[in-house]
């Protein structure tokens, strides 16, 4: 029988299908050999149809091997001529699997026949054309072809080729609004879709085994439209699922008209009876525009240009290695072009990062379209400069910042730079891993209603809050900023998306990002069904007090909301670029009137005047990755973290020490009213409805795996077990918890590697417990039992010291109630004068506090893990604070010498503040 748990898929069919077709050329090369020997068995025969089967509905959707070819393998398999079928299922898979198909030389199966040496041949290209292979890509047609027309359609666009074409295509043909939807989702080759008049709503065949990649709606939504609306409604839908793909439209009549009212959905609008060399043209040519890298390509064709470099820069042109006596081995491993190409010249085709004008300007703007920001600006020092120069942009001295205490700390020395009176922000702890979650929304929404309450949101500027987190934690980015908007109607806010670049390319996770949900509140704002929405809501709310407020959903006024939302990303934390490279996305109603000014400043500020050009290139191609394959890569990507999920969570002996943590175990039932446990588990279906519905959901492609039952604690984990003696790579752990990051570089190799390195370090763990002594025995129970058992809590943010409190009442409506902001600069930049600071050891910090006395750190004190601070500047310390980093065993604490103590302020120095501050 066949594995069909290997035939499933949760995002991408490429594993199952490429499984699938291996398993098939084994089991028709064991049938062809054993009808040889006259012993074909019935038990072969169902494995062999139980394959076909199995790849049936899935292989019309894309068009390699195509529908003749997967026509012959059925027919030969069932006219019993199993040589000629063993050998053609051979070939196909050889193809698919060494991908020699996409060189779209084309498939001449007639005679399946073909000599070894043949086949190979005819895989490596057309002879005598040795040319390195062109990119490959298909195209959706969406239209009701008979199986000539599909053939002659076909033949039509291999004609057209010209050896000068930059990419080659071929087409994948369906007849039906749904199987287009699905035809989407299953194949990342597409990278258009060629919609005609005469395609169905409904799919002719039965789809169900497919239901988790269709769209159980499209049918009956489009059964009863006009063809103009059909047209719309499907492409919606395509866009909506895959932004990237160019939709074009086939009419036969009245195509101006049509091309007047839709041709915002479609990139062209053609006339169907014409020749269709226009189409294959224009197919080309908006490829073309998501291929082209001005930036990349610049360098590159600057670095080989003769000049005589009289800057300071001696290692441009590799001028101070290739002739050194001492260095030249710097060449023989990074190779003479990147030492061509580094340069930081502004002229001769280049451009400046400070002001680019020319090929830095379009790379920014195509990064802008791709990732869909109204601006993007690259950064050549990470989202931690990001970070800071967005904040700076933002942020006046005095105004108040809501951001999460548990964010990255380019976020806290940025406010401390920009003078932010930070409110920070607690998300909810997750005690038995020693990790946080999300910041929930109703502890936002508390701390807005607080500071109107307190005639202070006149002075409220930005809400800065980490999107994906680094657990994998994911907030509803939409339904956050609606409800804060609500509240405060030109609130900005900044989502730090360092781990979630990858996001936008995978349809379930992109309305979870900041730019996309940014573009859907403005729309969402600016409809007519929205406002009348509105005044209903509105004339309902009208006196609902405090505790009202919380619990319901709030609407923002639509005639004063503002869409002012940023997002920073580290792009080569998720995505192709070289350290450091990260891209700054904007989608502010604003800009132009009120930040770009502020905004260069604070680019000027922290950006270096040289600039890294490799970095910059980088980025450029990295987008063109994405906008040509991101959909594949992603998809990929969640298709290997749920197979290493599987692998581990199923495995007998591993399951006894280890476990993947779940959405259930990570994200309280509270905030998740959809119920769904395991979102991705249960198919795609399910997780889009979690991602749908729930507060928060978890990204599954980030495995935190709990290793309590092993008795050692993360840290030890990852240094002594994965690292040193196996080279595995990671960067975060908890005091029981790993995370496996997987991204789009994750391999099949890469995966079962790390399940075979699980596995032996629980063989390992098992032969020394086998061998242990009772005393032995006993200390293992012990560290199992620290591991998986009671617990520091995890703190909350205790409090800003007076001193560094603003007690000015508010102006706005007047009040003048406590509100927690604190101004952190202040606290910081007391502590450059030694004299107003003193160290104290941690039982000396608990007597003062039992004798009542505030204890105030003059430092940031952050241990890593979790790598957040635990203190602030001008933070009071309280017995959960001290009690935490007590228990915490980890050896770098950023901040902190266990040998001289916490560095605090005197009492004196308080004192003197709380009076200056008065
Ligand atoms: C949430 C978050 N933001 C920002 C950064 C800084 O990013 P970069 O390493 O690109 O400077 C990090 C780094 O780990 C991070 O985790």
């Amino acid at each position: 029988m066949i594995d069909t748990s290997s035939t499933r898929a949760y995002t991408s069919w490429w594993q199952a299908r490429s499984d699938a077709w291996c398993r098939l050329e084994e089991a028709s090369g064991q049938l062809a050999a054993a009808a040889l020997a006259g012993q074909a068995a019935d038990e072969m025969l169902e494995t062999t149809s139980g394959l076909l089967d199995a790849l049936a509905p899935v292989e019309q959707y894309w068009a390699f091997p195509g529908p003749e070819a997967n026509g012959q393998v059925r027919d030969l398999f069932a006219s019993g001529d199993y040589g000629r079928f063993a050998l053609l299922v051979a070939r196909i898979t050889r193809a698919l699997v060494t991908e020699s198909y996409r060189t779209g030389t084309g498939w001449s199966l007639a005679d399946a026949d073909h000599g070894e040496a043949e086949a190979e041949d005819e895989a490596a290209g057309p002879a005598g054309h040795d040319r390195p292979a062109r990119p490959y890509f298909e195209v959706l047609v969406v239209d009701a072809l008979t199986a000539t027309q599909e053939h002659i359609a076909r033949e039509e666009v291999r004609g057209w080729r010209r050896p000068s074409d930059h990419f080659v295509y071929e087409l994948v043909v369906v007849g039906s609004a749904e199987e287009a939807v699905v035809a989407a989702r299953l194949n990342a080759n597409l990278q258009a879709c060629v919609i005609g008049r005469r395609f169905a709503a409904a799919a002719g065949q039965d789809l169900s085994s497919l239901a988790d990649f269709g769209d159980g709606r499209i049918a009956a939504d489009l059964a009863d439209l006009a063809l103009d609306e059909r047209y719309q409604v499907l492409a919606r839908r395509l866009a909506r699922l895959r932004p990237e793909l160019d939709l074009y439209l086939l009419t036969e009549t009245d195509v101006e008209g049509t091309a007047a009212h839709l041709s915002h959905h479609f990139r062209r609008v053609f006339y169907a009876q014409e020749r269709s060399l226009e189409l294959h043209q224009s197919i080309l040519s908006g490829v073309a525009a998501r291929y082209r890298t001005p930036f990349f390509e610049a360098l590159r064709h600057y670095s080989h240009q003769p000049t005589g470099v009289f800057h300071a820069l001696p290692i441009s042109q590799g001028n101070s290695i290739v002739s050194s006596h001492w260095i030249s081995d710097m060449v023989g491993f990074y190779g003479l072009d990147i030492f061509l190409a580094e340069t930081s010249a502004t002229g001769g085709g280049l451009d400046s990062l400070l002001e680019p004008t020319g090929p830095l300007r379009q790379a920014q703007q195509l990064a802008a379209e791709t990732f869909g920001a109204r601006r993007t600006f690259f950064v050549t020092n990470g989202t931690s400069t990001a970070n800071k120069i967005v904040a700076q942009a933002l942020v006046a001295p005095g105004d108040i910042v809501l951001v999460d205490r548990n964010c990255h700390q380019s976020h806290h020395y940025g406010l401390m730079l920009a003078g932010a009176h930070v409110v920070y922000l607690n998300a909810y702890p997750l005690h038995e891993y020693s990790m946080y979650g999300g910041v929930p929304l109703r502890e936002i929404k508390s701390r807005l209603l607080a500071l109107r309450a307190a005639g202070k949101l006149d002075r409220v500027k930005l809400l800065m809050l980490t999107n994906c987190t680094f657990d994998g934690i994911v907030y509803d980015v939409g339904r956050v900023m609606e409800e804060c908007l609500a509240i405060k109607p030109d609130l900005v806010f900044l989502w730090d998306e360092a781990w979630f670049a990858f996001a936008r390319f995978h349809p379930v996770y992109r309305p979870r990002t900041a730019m996309r949900a940014a573009r859907t509140l403005a729309e969402r704002l600016r409809s007519p069904e929205y406002r009348a929405a509105y005044e209903r809501y509105a004339a309902e709310l009208a006196d609902a007090d405090g505790e009202s407020l919380l619990a319901q959903r709030l609407l923002p006024d639509p005639a004063r909301a503002r869409v002012r939302v940023y997002a920073t990303q580290s792009t080569h934390k998720t995505l192709t670029s070289l350290r450091q490279g990260s891209m700054i996305h904007v989608h502010d109603q604003d800009f132009a009137q009120k930040v770009e000014e502020s905004f260069h400043e604070a680019y000027m500020t922290h950006t270096s005047t040289s600039p890294n050009y490799q970095i910059l290139a980088s980025l450029d191609i990295g987008r063109r990755q994405v906008a040509l394959e991101g959909y594949e890569l992603v998809t990929k990507q969640l298709e290997s973290a749920m197979r290493l999920r599987d692998a581990i969570d199923t495995h007998p002996r591993l399951s006894k020490y280890m476990h993947c943590l779940s959405t259930a175990e990570l994200i309280p039932a509270d905030f998740r009213p959809s119920g769904i446990d395991a979102p991705l588990r249960m198919g795609l279906a399910s997780m889009t409805e979690a991602w749908e519905t729930d507060e928060f959901v978890l990204d599954p492609s980030r495995i935190s795996l709990y290793i309590g039952p092993t008795g050692i604690d993360g840290a030890t984990f990852k240094r002594e077990q994965l690292m040193d003696k196996f080279g595995i790579q990671i960067n975060k752990t908890s005091r029981n918890t790993v995370l496996f990051m997987t991204n789009i570089g994750t391999t099949r190799s890469s995966v079962a590697y790390l399940i075979e390195v699980l596995i032996k370090i629980v063989r390992d763990l098992e032969d020394s417990a086998a061998e242990m002594s009772p005393t032995q025995q006993a200390a293992h129970a012990r560290a199992v039992l620290k591991q998986t058992g009671a617990y520091a809590p995890l703190p909350d943010f205790s409090g800003f010291h007076p001193a560094f409190l603003d007690r000015r009442a508010g102006t706005a409506d007047g009040g003048d109630q406590p509100t927690p902001e604190g101004d952190v600069r202040r606290a910081f930049f007391l502590s450059y004068d030694d004299s107003r600071c003193e160290y104290l050891q941690a039982d000396e910090v608990g007597q003062r506090m039992e004798a009542g006395q505030p204890v105030v750190s003059a430092t940031f004190v952050s241990p890593y893990p979790p790598g957040f601070p635990v203190l602030v500047p001008g933070q009071l310390f309280s017995r959960e604070i001290l009690e935490f980093m007590r228990s915490l065993d980890t050896p770098e604490v950023h901040g902190y010498d266990p040998e001289i103590g916490y560095r605090v302020y005197t009492g004196k120095a308080l004192e003197i503040a709380q009076d200056e501050r008065a």
